[in-house]
């Protein structure tokens, strides 16, 4: 076996769970893509660039509470927990969920869909809810956005930039939403959105 060849099935089983899973709500398949560990790379340098950028973006905004949705196995969970004051995450692959509390002891992680988080959170609100990189595998995103604004002061949203074509129409215009500068780390890029209650 080469020293390549675990990197590219990884990579083949991703593909391959992620081509079924777009823009469709089939959130088992995501389950299946958690058989294997940290599944999207996201200990790789790039991505832990993005989320120093990230990083700086949230401590602009100062959350005393901050929902993350889509906390996968806690790699971003663990960067929020820096500049938030508590992180509370929802995830809908219950194996990822595990490996977020082993992960980040400090934080709260609940298992279920984004779709589901006001009814799984019960009244609580937040500084700041984040879909960073989570908005794909939704069927309906305009009912998310809805959901997660009922939920919080503020939405901020990463979108990587090849994937964000679909999404944008959400944003752009919308009562509340305006875009801030991309990400860019190694080559790659992401769009940056950020939503806040309008004050009346
Ligand atoms: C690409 S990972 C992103 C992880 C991290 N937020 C980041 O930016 O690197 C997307 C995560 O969101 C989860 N997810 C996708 N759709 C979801 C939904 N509707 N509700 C909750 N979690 C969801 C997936 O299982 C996965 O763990």
């Amino acid at each position: 076996m080469s020293a390549d060849e675990p990197g590219l099935l990884k990579r083949l089983w991703t593909r391959l769970w992620l081509r079924r899973a777009s823009f469709s709500a089939r959130y088992g398949d995501l389950e299946q893509l958690y058989k294997v560990r940290d599944p999207w790379n996201l200990l790789t340098p790039r991505e832990q660039a993005r989320f120093a950028a990230t990083n700086a973006l949230v401590a602009k905004l100062a959350p005393a509470t901050l929902l993350e949705i889509g906390s996968g196995e806690g790699a971003q969970t663990h960067w929020l927990q820096q500049v938030a004051g508590h992180v509370t995450g929802i995830e809908v692959s219950a194996a990822a969920v595990a490996r977020a509390k082993q992960a980040c002891p400090g934080a709260e992680f609940h298992e279920g869909r984004a779709e589901d988080a006001a009814r799984l959170l019960a009244g609580r609100h937040f500084d700041l809810v984040t879909a960073f990189e989570v908005l794909y595998y939704a069927a309906d995103v305009p009912v998310v956005l809805a959901g997660l604004q009922g939920l919080g002061e503020r939405l901020l949203v990463t979108a990587y930039r090849r994937r964000a074509e679909q999404l944008r129409p959400h944003f752009t215009g919308q009562p509340g939403w305006r875009q801030l500068e991309d990400i860019s780390a190694e080559g790659t890029e992401w769009e940056v959105w950020l939503w806040e209650r309008e004050r009346g």
